[in-house]
């Protein structure tokens, strides 16, 4: 059965039985041995690796639930599902913690003051994650993991979940609440006081290297990927940059004031 949701592999990603099968990349070895670490530590946020089959495809367990896909369903804006989000991804990040990525070769990292030895998820979309009862309870789609950090996960997931962009851009029930959203994520997940102070530097860059990477693949002709090109949700990173520097109430939301 076709699975809905991503972009990057769509119309390749099916269900058998109990297991997802994905087109591999060369540095899927990289993220099934995330996957065997997760394993290994009992975290259950994450599919499970169980090998390649016959075609090549990795095998991964599926995961009861749903993803939040468009049209974006109520209980997915909710701020119960966004504290669910903070709390899940704060647990990958505990138990990715001493998993030593020096080994293996990873997808292009995030920008330098971004990584670290911490193995992020770097790819939050709300397709991303799957739900029950209203609560996230697994990140899939490991494809982007790499050395990054909590902070660069954080705002790539404050970005996204809140989302931080400005109102114009919003057409969901989650438009004119930036702020209060906000300031619960970050709360939520627990962010120290030093990463506070560099998280809407983070969000920004965050958006940047998000907007490249499309560039990217739009100009690789990768089809899933042109719909973007006209997309009017598409901002362009110095336009953004200019909305977040100005926004004071943003920036004391994430100090927690
Ligand atoms: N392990 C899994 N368990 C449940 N559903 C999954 C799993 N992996 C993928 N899916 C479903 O397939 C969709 C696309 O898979 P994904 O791995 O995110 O592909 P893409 O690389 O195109 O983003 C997801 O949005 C989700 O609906
Ligand atoms: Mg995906």
């Amino acid at each position: 059965m076709l699975l809905p949701g991503g972009i990057a592999n769509r119309g390749k990603v099916v269900r058998v039985g109990d297991t997802v099968r994905r087109p591999q990349r060369d540095t899927s070895p990289a993220a099934h041995a995330l996957l065997r670490h997760l394993e290994k530590v009992g975290f259950d946020g994450a599919p499970r690796f169980l090998g390649v089959d016959s075609q090549g495809r990795e095998v991964l367990s599926y995961i009861p639930g749903t993803p939040v896909l468009p049209p974006y369903p109520d209980w997915a804006l909710t701020e119960e599902a966004l504290d669910s989000v903070a709390t899940l991804l704060r647990s990958y990040h505990q138990a990715v913690a001493h998993f030593d990525p020096t080994p293996h070769t990873w997808p292009p990292s995030p920008p330098r003051s971004m990584v670290g030895p911490l193995v992020s998820h770097n790819d939050l979309n709300l397709d991303n994650i799957v739900f029950r009862d209203g609560r996230a309870v697994a990140l899939i789609d490991f494809d982007l993991a790499s050395p990054g950090s909590r902070l660069w996960d954080v705002a790539c997931a404050a970005r996204l979940w809140v989302p931080l962009r400005p109102d114009a851009y919003i057409t969901d029930a989650r438009r004119g609440h930036a702020v209060q959203r906000l300031r619960l994520f970050v709360g939520s997940y627990g962010l120290d006081r030093d990463e506070r102070s560099r998280v809407l530097t983070a969000v920004q860059q965050n958006q940047q290297w998000f907007f490249e990477l499309v560039e990217w693949h739009i100009a690789a002709g990768h089809r899933a990927f042109m719909k973007y090109k006209k997309a009017e949700t598409r901002i362009p990173p110095a336009k953004y940059a200019h909305w977040l520097s100005e926004n004071q109430e943003i920036a004391r939301a994430t100090l927690g004031s």
